[in-house]
């Protein structure tokens, strides 16, 4: 997957780095993942590719997700919005860790494999041992033909096109967004209404236009990224849809701005880490408008009363007042579908502050774009 020194800065065109590049194109790139793949008629989505007919996928009982490094993070949003839409049980687990643990392997269980690549070799090996056992996995692949594509029994191709950075950005919001269709499909064939089914669409249909709207305050999210670069620790906070927004962001700040950053459950904050809170360690909370928001709300002020430096990525609609904080607002979009949005601005934030620092943004120190060996 390495693309050759020269070629890379060719393609870049007026972006700097890839990773730029990578996540202004997700406007477009978003709208390829949900292309011919909505049935509005019948509120479901089209996933021919998947090979599953109505009576297997009914058949279902458990779906669980793997993948590594942020195909992992946004399998755990995967995992939500599935559990949430199509009321099947569902979780996610490392591929990495999984293969070594002499997993049991369920006939009842849909075992899906997250992977931009295609070549992860902690997937593939998952997946094979799945196979080995009898059990049936669909991929969730950005490189079509890949080895991990052809390994699966079915899948949603992603669409993204080709990303260079090693920090992913569109191939991870498209697999979020193939996540929000396999569930509305699987949601659909159990009890999903119609009515909610044409939320959860009309809510896929906007995230395209509403990434757009998230990227055009790329300068006010570059001033709050640059006072971040600058300490030596953060947190990243969120609770149940919010916390795979967390975990991912943490991940991205680490990868490309070499900051230690740290996801926690904002709700196990009083539990432990609130020790660590004073005026060094930054904390960029995950705040969408749903039924939680108080209690978010009521985390940020347990912060601030520490002396915490604040960040919320937040909607309009949320009341931060008597909280000094800084506030990026995205669009609001459905509960089960927010995730996606709220992802975006931390991407930016790692971006700018990386750009801070001064770092090689598109080959981060010590990483691969696939790690294809043990
Ligand atoms: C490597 C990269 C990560 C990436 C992971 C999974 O560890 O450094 O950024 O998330 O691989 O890659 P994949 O191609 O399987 O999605």
């Amino acid at each position: 997957t390495e693309v050759p020194a020269e070629s890379a800065h060719q393609e870049l065109g007026e972006f700097a780095h890839h990773m730029r590049k990578e996540y202004w194109e997700q406007p477009a790139s978003a709208a390829r993942a949900l292309k011919g793949r909505l049935e509005e008629r019948f509120g479901t989505a089209r996933l021919d590719g998947l090979n599953l007919d109505a009576r297997a996928k009914r058949a279902i009982r458990r779906v669980k997700i793997l993948g590594c490094g942020s195909s992992y993070y946004v399998g755990q949003m995967g995992a939500q919005m599935i559990e949430e839409l199509a009321r099947i049980p569902a979780d996610a687990e490392p591929a990495s860790e999984f293969r070594y643990r002499n997993p049991i392997i369920d006939p009842e269980t849909l075992y899906v494999a997250v992977s931009q690549s295609g070549e992860t070799a902690d997937t593939l090996f998952a997946i094979d041992e799945i196979k080995r056992k009898g059990g049936q996995v669909v991929g969730l692949v950005n490189v079509v033909g890949s080895s991990i594509a052809r390994a699966c029994d079915g899948g949603i191709y992603l669409h993204a096109g080709p990303e260079v950075a090693v920090a992913s950005t569109k191939a991870l919001t498209n697999m979020a967004l193939s996540f929000g269709l396999l569930a509305l499909d699987l949601g659909r064939i159990r009890d999903l209404s119609i009515a909610d089914a044409k939320r959860i669409i009309d809510g896929l249909q906007a995230i395209p236009g509403q990434i757009d709207e998230i990227l055009r305050q790329e300068d006010r999210i570059a001033e709050v990224a640059k006072p971040l670069s600058a300490s030596a620790s953060l947190f990243f906070v969120g609770r149940v849809r919010g916390f795979p927004v967390a975990r991912e962001g943490a991940q991205k700040f680490k990868e490309v701005s070499y900051c230690h950053a740290e996801a926690y459950q904002s709700s196990e904050l009083k539990h432990g880490p609130l020790a660590l809170i004073s005026a060094q360690l930054p904390t960029v909370a995950i705040v969408p408008d749903d039924e939680l928001v108080q209690r978010n709300v009521g985390a940020l002020h347990e912060i601030a009363a520490r002396g915490g430096p604040l960040v919320a990525i937040t909607h309009a609609g949320v009341d931060l007042s008597g909280l000094t904080a800084e506030r990026i607002d995205v669009p609001k979009n459905e509960v089960e579908l927010d995730p996606i949005l709220l992802t975006i601005p931390t991407q930016l934030l790692a971006y700018h502050a990386a750009l801070a620092l001064g770092h090689d943004i598109d080959k981060p120190r010590n990483l691969a774009k696939s790690v294809t060996v043990e």
